[in-house]
């Protein structure tokens, strides 16, 4: 079973009042959905509106499990306390986060319902994956309720170093929480580094490389698994979609309509500003203004999907976002050069496969970014062996993808060099570099993060049979 802030489908209240069901946001749906409609099984979450109370219902392989949060909480829990404390905190404060009493009440309490909707339905010994940073007392709650079941917990964002989590005002409850887990996934080895270590300070346990060592009230120790597993995409269900002549159809389409000789460059994000996406139009900006691009040979196609849009810190970044764009177009765009086609809305998968094949250049310039899927997703759909991916040192799959271009996006005029770099990288360089990720995307796949996670679990789970059993055998 997998619990979830989001689940995968959204629901969607039309102006008419009737209602739809549409596929959610983010990182974590992308990669959680092809697993769960492989493996089958329940998922509890909220359905994206508030005051909803929508009954369980089953949706393929997949058994839907809503969770209702009313307005107040999406205000507490969903906006202030996950969106506008944790998110912002855990991203190296790039944006301050603020800290509310009431939204941590909101917090704690939103947590006991979500424990509470999964403990309900959970079979007798079951394995329960949660996952990220809105649910990180519910690991704990859950083992209190239902200690027969084996819990997992995945971090799809980054852990912050000590320095920086140590700011937060329920910093020992938060990992308190996290620990009732037996299995702790992060993106990162350092994200697991970081998290051991405010383990360490805060609450005086001893860590054992993977492992945190639990006191337990009769002397013993708990082990926990707290480690990196590095999440991934379906890159064949990838492929295949770009395959599709339809897709193709359609990237041919899209390369028309921007101009047949154009470079294109993409750049695909939610509204957010962890993406970069300033720093982008900036480093873009300059080089067309010194010249070194021109709108007459390149464009800059830049999706970028809403997002907690009701957070003062995102309508912040849109307004900025949006100006920068209008003046990007106004200073160099002509009647027949658009410099960047900006795009405020989310797509559908066949769509940003068709985008991915149309795009020349890939543009991920995350500040901070527990992965970055797109990045992912750019090279398993290049099965043409086609394009130059510029990546974020700050992004988790720069770990991986070491044959992108790797830049620092706030070093302005390294990114534009690297813009350029590839821009211009001969088709036998794109090659041998395309190859090399798409080689590592496919091998470590999405099936393969999951596959690893739950053998962490069920080994974690053997290992608890065997200490109970010996346990047993002492007291006898
Ligand atoms: C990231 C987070 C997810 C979140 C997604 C979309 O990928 O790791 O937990 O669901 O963003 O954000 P939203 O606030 O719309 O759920």
């Amino acid at each position: 079973m997998c619990i979830s802030n989001r689940l995968p489908v959204d629901r969607v209240i039309a102006d008419d009042g009737t209602a739809q069901w549409k596929t959610s946001p983010g990182g974590l749906v992308t990669a959680m959905e092809p697993v769960m409609r492989e493996q089958g099984g329940a998922w509890v979450g909220w359905p994206g509106v508030a005051d909803e109370d929508v009954e369980p219902f089953s949706d393929g392989t997949i058994d839907i499990y809503p969770v209702a949060l009313s307005e107040e909480e999406v205000q507490d829990f969903y906006e202030g306390f996950s969106n506008d404390t944790i998110w912002p905190l855990y991203h190296d404060v790039i944006a301050p986060p603020a800290y509310h009493r009431e939204w941590w009440v909101a917090y704690q309490r939103v947590n006991q319902r979500f424990a509470e909707a999964a403990a309900a339905i959970s079979a007798n010994g079951a394995t329960v994956w949660v996952h990220d940073y809105q649910l990180q007392l519910v690991p704990r709650i859950l083992r209190s309720i239902r200690p027969d079941l084996t819990i997992g917990y995945f971090n799809h964002i980054p852990f912050p170093a000590y320095g920086i989590f140590s700011q937060l005002p329920w910093r020992k409850q938060i990992i308190n929480g996290v620990l009732g887990a037996d299995v702790i996934g992060f993106q990162r080895p350092a994200d697991a580094g970081n998290f051991q270590r405010s383990v360490r300070r805060l609450l005086g346990y001893e860590t054992k490389s993977a492992r945190v060592l639990e006191p337990q009230s009769d002397g013993s120790f708990r082990p926990i698994v707290a480690k990196s597993f590095p999440i991934s995409i379906d890159s064949a269900g990838f492929e295949r979609l770009a395959r599709q002549p339809e897709v193709q159809a359609r990237a041919k389409e899209i390369r028309s309509q921007l101009g047949e000789e154009k470079t294109i460059i993409l750049g695909v994000d939610r509204l957010d500003y962890t993406k970069g996406i300033r720093h982008r139009l900036k480093a873009y900006g300059e080089l067309l203004e010194d010249g070194r691009l021109s709108v007459e040979n390149t464009t800059l196609v830049q999706v970028a999907s809403p997002s907690r849009e009701r957070v003062e810190t995102y309508r912040q970044l849109r307004d900025e976002i949006e100006l920068t764009v209008g003046r990007l177009n106004g200073d160099f765009g002509s009647i027949a050069d658009t410099a960047v086609h900006y795009l405020h809305h989310g797509y559908p998968r066949e769509e940003m496969a068709a985008l991915y094949l149309a795009a020349d250049v890939m543009l991920v310039t995350a500040l901070r970014d527990g992965m970055n899927l797109v990045a992912k997703e750019y090279a398993a759909t290049r099965f043409d062996r086609r394009g130059v991916l510029v990546l974020s040192e700050f992004a988790g799959a720069s770990d991986e993808l070491k044959q992108a271009l790797l830049i620092n996006p706030h070093d302005i005029e390294g990114l534009k060099d690297a813009i350029v770099q590839a821009v211009t990288m001969p088709v036998s360089e794109q090659e041998k570099r395309m190859r090399s990720l798409r080689r590592r995307v496919a091998e470590y796949d999405v099936a393969r993060w999951s596959r690893s996670f739950l053998n962490a679990l069920e080994e974690s789970h053997a290992r608890r049979l065997v200490a109970e059993a010996a346990n047993e055998g002492a007291e006898s």
